[in-house]
């Protein structure tokens, strides 16, 4: 692990990217700013288009675009026309996405699901707007799922069903605004602690409530520096502290240790009516309950709220979340709607009524058995692909807790952007999910290899072109 930490620790700017043999650099690119980045073709196989995000070069985004899919115009051609042509636009971005699905590595996304007895759902208008346990006016809705779900969640957290309050949500962001927002209600005064390496969403909701909040630094696994924590909570002893747990660090899979965050609560006066805590298990908190030797999160300790995304390990074809709170923390961030016959209890007020049964459906499918021989099955491979890489020479890092495997950012953006990979600085992830084979894992690295050794080549051959430039005998 200490190999990376240099890398990790400095989060530098990424240095200026190597220009792959063939491959247009973005900031020299005239096409880059006004036309479609389909032009940029990537030369690393010939059957196979690179995805084609544009790369953030620098610090800011200069050169981002996305074509555009213009509406047909129906009054242009005839009705079969018309219908010929969206036959082909469908099944054409159907390939696509079938191509970009099986090159995938860098986002915390389960993608091998199916869902095929719900197929028939999809005609149906399914809104869970308002409150959960309230049925509003409006019938065409999914709470009985909904609800389903969040006992199965409530019993895995182990928290009473008498005693929470949750609800789905549109992502783990959603779950995150919400987790704070209660948090600001329960402590009005109160201050917002997190890491530095914490999901961007938590700050976003101190901006958004206006609260003023700390940024802890981190340790080298990405973990809370405990000992900052303890000092800017002595501190500002004289305020209430709202503190954002990470149960899985966006970048390194950091998990912040929730029982010695209790402990310095406790040993800097804290008591339980003057902190807030919430917990952002985004990715890993549907993992750690399976893991052995992992803290347990859960609503016996004196925890606010817990966020995951059930995108992410689940698995769903459309964004989705879930968060849960304790039902006593509700009522002063809730109001009640006439108009709904509900109540707004939410960030949002639609709710998609479509995430609660993709998520019955896979608990129900799957069971805890399941669940747990996926994530087991994501951390051996995870140790198969970190001892791959490193049988290479390729730095890596893999904290203890995770099936993120952080390495050193490749550098051919062609390579990166054909495995869709996560980039920040000068490091680079491979977050393992349940659709990552061994196979995809051979494939990815064998390509990761053949990149290194271009870019090395296209080094050394400037080298001696530098070389010649300068010597007159050449
Ligand atoms: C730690 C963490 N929190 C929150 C989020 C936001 O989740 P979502 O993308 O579901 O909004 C992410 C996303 O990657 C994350 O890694």
């Amino acid at each position: 692990m200490d190999d990376i930490l240099p890398l990790a620790k400095a989060h530098k700017l990424p240095e200026p990217v190597l220009k792959p043999v063939g491959v247009p650099h973005v900031e020299d690119s005239a096409a880059s700013e006004h036309e479609p980045a389909e032009l940029e073709a990537a030369p690393l196989s010939p059957r196979l288009a690179a995805y084609q995000a544009l790369p953030v070069t620098k610090s800011t985004i200069t050169h981002n675009y996305t074509p555009a899919l213009a509406v047909l115009d129906a009054d242009d051609m005839d009705k079969e026309e018309l219908e010929a042509r969206i036959v082909t636009v469908i099944e054409d971005y159907k390939e696509k996405l079938q191509l970009r699905t099986d090159h995938h590595m860098g986002y915390p996304y389960n993608l091998d699901f199916d869902y095929g007895p719900l197929e028939g759902l999809q005609k149906y208008c399914i809104n869970n707007l308002g409150d959960p346990f309230i049925e509003s006016n409006y019938g065409v809705h999914s709470r009985e799922f909904e609800i389903g779900v969040l006992q199965w969640f409530a019993r895995l957290w182990e928290i009473d069903v008498d005693d929470f309050w949750g609800y789905i949500t549109n992502c783990g962001t959603e779950g995150n605004l919400h987790g704070i927002l209660v948090g600001r209600e329960v402590l009005p005064d109160g201050i917002l602690y997190a890491s530095r390496e914490t999901h961007y969403s938590i700050f976003k909701a101190a901006r958004m409530y206006r609260m003023d909040s700390e940024k802890i630094a981190t340790l080298e696994s990405g973990e809370i520096d405990y000992d900052e924590l303890r000092a800017q909570l002595t501190a500002n002893c004289a305020r209430p502290a709202i503190i954002n747990v990470n149960i899985g660090t966006t970048v390194k899979g950091a998990v912040d240790d929730l029982d010695r965050v209790l402990q310095i609560l406790k040993d800097t006066g804290y008591n339980e009516d003057r902190f807030y805590i919430h917990c952002d298990g985004a990715l890993f908190g549907m993992m750690i309950p399976f893991v052995k030797r992992a803290p347990m999160v859960t609503f016996k300790k004196p925890i606010g709220s817990i966020s995951v995304s059930g995108h992410k390990f689940v698995g769903s074809p459309v964004p989705c979340g879930v968060v849960m709170t304790r039902l006593k923390h509700i009522k002063g961030v809730s109001s009640d709607v006439e108009y709904l016959n509900s109540r707004d209890a939410t960030i949002m007020g639609s709710r998609n009524g479509h995430a609660p049964i993709y998520m019955w459906y896979t608990f129900t499918r799957k069971g805890y058995e399941g669940l747990r021989k996926d994530v087991e099955k994501c951390l051996r491979n995870a140790h198969l692909l970190k001892s791959m890489l490193e049988r290479a020479g390729v730095k890596t890092m893999l904290n203890e807790l995770s099936s993120t495997v952080v390495f050193e950012r490749p550098r051919e953006e062609a390579f990166v952007r054909k495995w869709q990979l996560a980039c920040e600085g000068d490091i680079a992830h491979v977050v393992v999910m349940p659709n990552i084979t061994i196979r995809k894992l051979e494939h990815f690295v064998q390509e990761l290899f053949e990149s290194r050794t271009r870019v090395s080549v296209a080094e050394a051959m400037q080298l001696a072109e530098d070389a010649r430039a300068l010597d007159d005998d050449e």
